[in-house]
């Protein structure tokens, strides 16, 4: 039965698709079954990342209103990675309990389930949120990014998720430029936010242009380390955060 993780975040931009994509490609290399939704209702770019956006027919809007079979809408990356890709508009059905229903259908097949949101948290999120074990809230280490991270957590627990099960990564970790004084440092980042860290993911240029190319990312990358090490903890591994 699929462990599920809702990925959130404050300020838009902050990883979040890129976050799901590489952490999902690290759990399957382990040789985990990964589904990946994508919850960004019209602004999907999970399809994108993994170069599947040709595939693409139906979506999960066409599951809940029995338009298809759960089969059809899924797209396969690989043999451990699929992708529920997001609708265009708003489902008029969509609500905690037909999601859930959702969640349902596909649980069973997969061993982790991770739901990309869109930036912010409202009823969306809330539906999301309440069908999911965990939530991670993405920040990058900027003051903004950080109060909108504690905000974000905040909303999560108001509208019913436990502190326990909330998480925290921070991306585009630049050592130098923290050094530099040009951005919060994880000290700063967990006071800010409360929240109990998961990951930190380097800033990687590479990730924008690379970062599902059919190549994937080059294997000596940090920012592969950094996922590898996020999904090792993930699955229950204690790993340092080796900075
Ligand atoms: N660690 C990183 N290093 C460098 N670039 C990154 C990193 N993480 C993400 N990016 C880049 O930042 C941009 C935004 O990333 P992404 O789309 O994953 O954010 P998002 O939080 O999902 O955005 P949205 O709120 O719009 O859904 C992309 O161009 C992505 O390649
Ligand atoms: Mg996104």
């Amino acid at each position: 039965m699929a462990k599920i993780f809702t990925v959130v975040s404050g300020k838009g931009g902050v990883g979040k698709s890129t976050f799901c994509v590489n952490t999902a490609l690290s759990l399957g290399e382990k040789g985990h079954k990964v589904l990946l939704i994508d919850g960004d209702i019209a602004l999907r770019s999970l399809d994108l990342l993994l170069n599947l956006e040709e595939n693409l027919v139906y979506d999960w809007s066409d599951i809940i209103c029995n338009r298809c079979d759960k089969t059809a809408a899924i797209l396969p990356y690989n043999d451990k990675v699929h992708l529920l890709p997001a609708p265009l508009e708003m489902p008029d059905n969509l609500n905690s309990d037909s999601f859930k229903e959702l969640i349902d259908v596909f649980a069973p097949d997969y061993d982790f389930i991770f739901i990309d949101s869109p930036a912010g948290v409202g009823e969306l999120q809330q539906i999301y949120a309440l069908v999911s074990n965990q939530c991670i809230v993405v920040a990058t280490p900027d003051n903004v990014s950080a109060r909108s991270a504690y905000v974000a957590g905040n909303l999560l627990v108001k509208s019913g998720v436990k502190e326990e099960n909330l998480r925290l990564v921070i991306n585009r970790f630049n050592e130098k430029a923290i050094k530099k004084g040009n951005f919060l440092n994880i000290d700063e980042i967990i006071d800010i936010t409360y929240l109990r860290l998961l990951g930190i993911v380097p800033e990687e240029p590479k990730l924008m242009y690379s970062s599902v190319s059919k190549k994937g990312l080059p294997t000596r990358s940090e920012a592969k380390l950094a996922f590898k090490n996020i999904a090792g903890r993930i699955l229950g591994k204690e790993i340092p955060l080796n900075l």
